[in-house]
């Protein structure tokens, strides 16, 4: 297998960067990234039906979700700029919804390497649905791999953004299922001083190692 194709960045590591030609223009992702989270998202070709659906559900979210939580939208597939544009139009005139963020046109595959996006045993020539959280300093913080074939949540992705943001802020995890609202959970304790703390602390806890608490 060709490994200039299966090349994964992974959680933890600086996001690649790249420039890349999009559909608002020429686009460098760290410059874009500065200052605000990205999720970067790949899909596997314009003018086909579950993509259809999933970037009329990202465009929905654009404003009302990711720009109020300082997220910004970036599409990639390997397709021309020409197809990008004449999609983005085509689902303007027959929906009203517009995909305001760019979408890389990334015809020589380069970004879709870079990332990780294409999966030879899927397709060698279409990127899978992937998605990727970075953070404010270029970090990956949460990546997604879903088939060409099921379309993904878009509710799991703004539930993963706004737990990966509240943890960020308050240094905390989320346990199963955590919902926006529910009670996270604390860092174990990393001395004696701190687990005494702890269990006398009056937190909700099943053990000292398992307390959680409300923000
Ligand atoms: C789709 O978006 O419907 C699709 C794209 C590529 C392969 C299969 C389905």
């Amino acid at each position: 297998m060709n490994n200039e194709l299966t090349g994964m960045p992974r959680i933890g590591d600086k996001a690649p960067d790249f420039n890349a030609v999009t559909t608002t223009g020429k686009l460098n992702f760290s410059d874009y990234n500065q200052g605000s989270w990205v999720v970067f998202f790949s899909h596997p070709a314009d003018f086909t039906p579950v993509c259809t659906t999933e970037m009329s559900g990202f465009a929905k979210e654009q404003d009302s979700f990711f720009a109020t939580r300082n997220a910004k939208l970036l599409g990639l597939s390997i397709d021309s700029i020409h197809s990008h544009i004449a999609w983005v139009e085509n689902v303007r005139k027959n929906t009203g919804v517009l995909f305001k963020f760019p979408i890389v046109a990334d015809i020589d595959m380069s970004v879709s390497k870079l990332w990780g996006m294409l999966q030879p045993g899927e397709s060698e020539t279409a990127a899978v649905r992937a998605v990727f959280i970075v953070d404010p300093m270029g970090v990956i913080r949460l990546i997604m791999y879903y088939p060409m074939n099921v379309g993904r949540s878009m509710d799991e992705i703004k539930r993963c953004l706004i737990a990966l943001q509240t943890s960020a802020e308050n240094s905390c995890s989320m346990p199963l299922n955590w919902q926006p609202g529910d009670n996270v959970i604390l860092p174990a304790p990393k001395t004696l001083e701190a687990l005494d703390e702890r269990v006398n602390s009056g937190l909700e806890m099943m053990d000292f190692y398992l307390a959680t608490k409300s923000l």
